[in-house]
């Protein structure tokens, strides 16, 4: 079990987080419950704002949303001075609807509809990330239809490895994300950008993926950019002014993972980064980077009630929690690993071997399997670390469960940030 940001363990033996104790929380707010430790994510924000850093280049960092979204956190994001990165009309709303400011917002997508062009064009967002040719035609018509004019990058696929889950990798050379810059269809987007006046290309984009515990990909996929960047100059006259490197720094969920220490190699890549751009020669003034999961992972910790204890007679042992893969589908999607504890007696030694399942109607509703833990009861308060990421975003309402309420804790005080939906949530647009 590791703890993280201001987690500690109180005299009541007691899990703490935000200076609140676990089980007052329960207590107020019920379980479920997702809990984010505000003071962290801040911290997150602020270390890579400190450490992408560069005397040569402009050097921004975006969160991405998709991996924790709600006004909250735009607000958070907003004060700590970064951009967000959003997906969809709904994550955009979100963002506006928050106060976020506009120019700082990046539109990503690989299937952007015409109504999410529409309005990140009439909004006047930061940056539309250009997926494919058939957007550049819409955002063209869109774009001549308004009187408006786009921001762009487009997004390459620089077919880098990286080694995690084969559902997050994302520039394999049959991703289904942006242009590859190996063949001859790129060229032509970027042509048919340079002859719109009504486009603007500032430059390019690429995400290599997600949970990256290694370097290694993060620089080839600077340098393999950088050359792209100059081949583009070289056979279209187009110089590129930013670089967007996206996200996908890994974290810690359990002991499989040593994840990358952000801190040192931030200044690495953004040496690495200035090299690069310095040899080829190239325009590039400002680079982004997107980090979701390492700004809100370790932040966030979800809260389920213990409902029983069965002993099966194949000889698994389960605890059944009061929530599942509706508020966290990672296991069930990636056999993702996570630790867990029980948080109200939490330095309290034992061995069972349990699986921790939750209570939708399906085999695969597992949130931990085989994890060693004291003798569980019935009422325990069970605590799985690292849920900040992907889950809340995640989760669903299968089995028509409500999603739990996120609070956010600092300073010994919680608030509610999203309120648990109730069973009217679950109806209203039920139509019959
Ligand atoms: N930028 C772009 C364009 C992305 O597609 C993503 C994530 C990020 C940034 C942020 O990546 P991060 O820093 O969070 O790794 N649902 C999966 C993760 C999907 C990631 C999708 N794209 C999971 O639960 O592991």
């Amino acid at each position: 079990m590791k703890l993280f940001g201001t987690m500690e363990i109180n005299e009541l033996n007691h899990l703490e987080i935000g200076g609140c104790d676990v089980a007052d929380l329960a207590k107020e707010h019920g379980t479920p419950l997702y809990v984010m430790d505000e003071t962290l994510i801040r911290e997150n924000m602020k270390l890579f704002k400190k450490h992408f850093i560069s005397e040569k280049l402009d050097c921004r960092v975006v969160y991405a949303s998709k991996a924790f979204l709600n006004m909250a956190i735009c607000r958070i994001a907003m004060e700590e001075g970064l951009g967000i990165d959003a997906v969809s009309a709904g994550e955009l709303h979100t963002a506006i609807k928050s106060g976020f400011p506009k120019e700082s917002i990046y539109l990503h997508g690989n299937n952007k509809t015409i109504q999410e062009l529409e309005m990140a064009v009439s909004e006047g967002v930061g940056r539309i990330v250009v997926d494919n040719l058939d957007e550049v035609e819409n955002l063209k018509r869109i774009t001549e239809e308004k009187k408006l004019e786009a921001d762009v990058f487009v997004r390459l696929n620089p077919g880098v490895t990286a080694h995690t889950h084969q559902y997050i990798q994302t520039s394999k050379h049959d991703s289904k994300f942006g242009e590859s810059i190996y063949g001859r269809k790129i060229f032509e987007i970027i042509r048919s950008i340079m002859e719109c006046p009504s486009i603007n290309l500032h430059g390019f984009h690429c995400h290599i993926g997600s949970q990256i515990n290694d370097e290694e990909p993060f620089f080839e996929a600077v340098s393999v950019m950088a050359d792209f960047i100059k081949v583009v100059e070289e056979k279209t006259g187009y110089k590129a002014c930013e670089l967007n490197l996206g996200g996908g720094f890994g974290v810690y969920y359990s002991r499989e993972d040593s994840p990358i220490k952000l801190s040192d190699f931030m200044e690495s890549l953004v040496g690495h980064i200035e090299n690069k751009i310095e040899r080829n020669d190239l325009s590039v003034k400002k680079v982004i980077i997107e980090p979701g999961r390492a700004i809100v992972g370790n932040a966030g910790i979800t809260l389920y009630s213990v409902g029983g204890i069965k002993e099966t007679y194949g000889g698994k042992s389960y605890i059944f929690v009061d929530g599942g893969m509706a508020d966290n589908p990672r296991t069930a999607l990636y056999d993702a690993c996570y630790e867990a504890a029980i948080a109200n007696r939490i330095t309290e030694s034992g061995h069972e071997r349990y699986t921790i399942a939750g209570k939708c109607c399906e085999s695969g509703d597992i949130i931990i399997r085989d994890i060693e833990l004291p003798e569980a009861r019935k009422d325990d308060l069970i605590v799985v670390f690292t849920t900040g990421a992907y889950n809340y975003s995640m989760s669903s309402n299968y089995n028509r469960l409500g999603r739990p309420a996120v609070v956010f804790a600092a300073d010994g005080k919680s608030r509610v940030t999203v309120r648990r939906e109730t069973l009217d949530d679950l109806i209203r647009n039920d139509i019959i």
